[in-house]
């Protein structure tokens, strides 16, 4: 404000200076609004860091002692369906005479379990194609050609090891990170 009322009761060559003056507090002004706005902005930033209960979602264990050969059973992480599934001697047989080569997308049954514990399968229950719940995972549901899941939107067929076998999904069902903690515990995530 002092700046502005010298301005004005001077001549032209100082009152561009003043003007200049006048301007340069404008920017002052819009420099200092500036940063109240990033310090206004900085705890909504915060806010919006994933809190403790969010992170420990990030991973979760499941006690699957109760799940019997030839059992699977839905669970859910970071809001996606969880399938884990018991493998009998049989699927894993029929999972491994399967030629990996000829897949659409070429993996083992080793390659998608833990070692020691092949007939532990769990993956996505997440259809590669344009995301459906595939059948399978529940007592009595359609399991599909393959034995192993069957997506009902568009008939995509999955194999005893959730491998892509007929049908437009592109992908094998996902395997996530996962971790026996002990023969009964499976940390997921
Ligand atoms: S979403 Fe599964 S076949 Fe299309």
């Amino acid at each position: 404000m002092a700046t502005v009322e010298t301005a004005d009761s001077i001549g032209s060559d100082e009152e561009t200076e003043g003007v200049r003056r006048r301007d340069f507090i404008n920017i002052a002004a819009v420099s200092f609004a500036g940063a109240g706005a990033v310090a206004t902005v900085f705890p909504l930033v915060n806010q919006m860091n994933p809190s403790a209960d969010v992170l420990a979602l990030a991973s979760i264990e499941v006690d699957i002692s109760a799940i019997e050969r030839g059992q699977a059973v839905k669970t859910s992480w970071r809001k996606q369906p969880i399938f884990i599934r018991n493998l009998t001697d049989a699927e894993i047989a029929e999972a491994n005479a399967v030629a990996v080569d000829d897949l659409r997308d070429p993996q083992t049954l080793a390659e998608r379990t833990s070692v020691g514990k092949e007939n532990w399968l769990i993956t996505l229950g997440v259809c590669t194609h344009l995301g459906c719940v595939p059948l399978g995972a529940a007592q009595g549901e359609v399991k599909g050609e393959y034995g192993g899941y069957f997506c009902p939107c568009h008939g995509s067929h999955y194999d005893t090891a959730a491998r892509i076998r007929k049908g437009p999904a592109p992908k094998n069902l996902e395997v996530p990170e996962h971790e026996f903690l002990s023969d009964t515990v499976v940390k997921i995530g």
